[in-house]
């Protein structure tokens, strides 16, 4: 049975895996998490557009929403912004400069640090009756328990702004659907490909805008966005079309070893240049443009670092659409490595301004 892309992008909605992935990558993140704190330190936006936020872990939510900006949380998978949120409420203790003094016993929600009239426009569920055990979560917190941290009864009110869009213009979304299409039709994978490489480069007129407005938001962000542009939707086509036809032969795979990169590549560069377009869109004349991705990659057989080719060509692909500022981001701030267990890979950070800025 072929899987539709929508249903192939919701994946397992298996809350518990969301929370231990949470608490183990908890240190991971942190120096991304810190990267992006420092950016809305010293850019002072009065508006936030973070594109792909998923569950939020390379997000510092707490000091987001701190500043006082309006803050857009934009995602593919429909409810995960949403789980993400529930998990990022408690402001985090071990952040280099945490904004309000919380190195007491008990947790701190962030939505509770500014006040009850401010909080009822964060969350339905909080509770300004306050609790006896503490003075810093409200009578609605639900801790998420585990060794996660969160509450269990978040549930947003009018803020923030979650749009659950695709932020490729629809590129990604239409190339799914066609994906499958190719699949139905196909009796061999050389005519899978030809329908897909097809559909890869005519779909590249096609423009869907999120829904926000034209030159509005004071910084964009695209945290690890791209190095998943490097896998789906590529992988999604290439699954369904395995299970249709069965795995290519050796002989067929070989034959097909150029075409399978080429339209690897062109589905990379495509949505980038797509995801660019519309960040150029709803970034404010003067605004600043977030972007991290992993440019380096340990492979722990060999002992060696090595770099993802594909993103040397999206680097490519970005200087093409905006002009780079080195002057913003301090240069330890530029590079940071994330750990998480076996994997290590080099994160490159990059802010970026209008082509047309002075
Ligand atoms: C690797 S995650 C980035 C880290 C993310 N901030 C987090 O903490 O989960 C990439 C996110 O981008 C989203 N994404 C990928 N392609 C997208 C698209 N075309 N439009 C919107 N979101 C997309 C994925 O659903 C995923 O949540």
């Amino acid at each position: 049975m072929p899987t539709s892309w929508e249903d192939y992008i919701k994946g397992p909605s298996n809350q518990a895996a969301i929370q231990s992935y949470r608490a183990l990558s908890e240190g991971a993140f942190r120096p991304l998490r810190r990267v992006l704190a420092n950016v809305v330190k010293t850019c002072e936006p009065s508006s936030i557009a973070c594109l792909g936020a998923g569950v939020l872990n390379d997000i510092p939510f707490d000091e987001l929403v701190l500043s006082g900006a309006a803050i857009h949380l934009v995602d593919l998978i429909p409810g995960i912004v949403d789980r993400g949120i529930g998990q990022s409420v408690l402001i985090d203790r071990n952040a280099d400069d945490a904004d309000i003094d919380n190195q007491g016993t008990d947790d701190a929600c962030v939505f509770c640090a500014l006040g009850a009239a401010r909080a009822a426009k964060w969350c339905k569920r909080f509770n300004g009756a306050g609790r006896p055990d503490s003075s810093r979560i409200c009578g609605g917190f639900t801790p998420v328990g585990g060794n996660a941290k969160g509450c269990l009864s978040y549930e947003r009110a009018e803020l923030p702004n979650v749009l659950y869009q695709d932020v490729t213009g629809g590129y990604a979304t239409a190339f799914g659907h066609a994906a499958l299409n190719a699949t139905e039709k196909a009796i061999s994978w050389k005519q899978a490909f030809g329908i897909a490489t097809a559909a890869a480069k005519q779909l590249r007129n096609r423009r869907e805008r999120l829904d926000i407005a034209d030159g509005s938001i004071d910084l964009v962000t695209s945290s690890m966005l791209l190095s998943q542009f490097e896998h789906e939707p590529y992988d999604y086509f290439s699954r369904q079309v395995a299970a249709r036809l069965g795995p290519p032969s050796a002989r067929e795979e070989n034959r097909l070893h150029r075409t399978l990169e080429k339209l690897k590549n062109d589905l990379l560069l495509n949505q980038i240049a797509a995801h660019c377009e519309e960040v150029a869109r709803i970034l404010a004349p003067d605004g600043r443009f977030f972007v991290a991705f992993e440019l380096f990659h340990y492979d722990p057989a060999r002992d060696a670092w090595f770099m993802v080719p594909e993103m040397h060509a999206a680097l490519g692909r970005l200087a093409h659409h905006f002009n780079f500022d080195f002057a913003a981001l301090p240069p330890a701030d530029s590079i940071v490595t994330f750990k998480l267990g076996e994997a290590s890979s080099v994160v490159q950070n990059f802010l970026m301004r209008h082509k047309h800025a002075a």
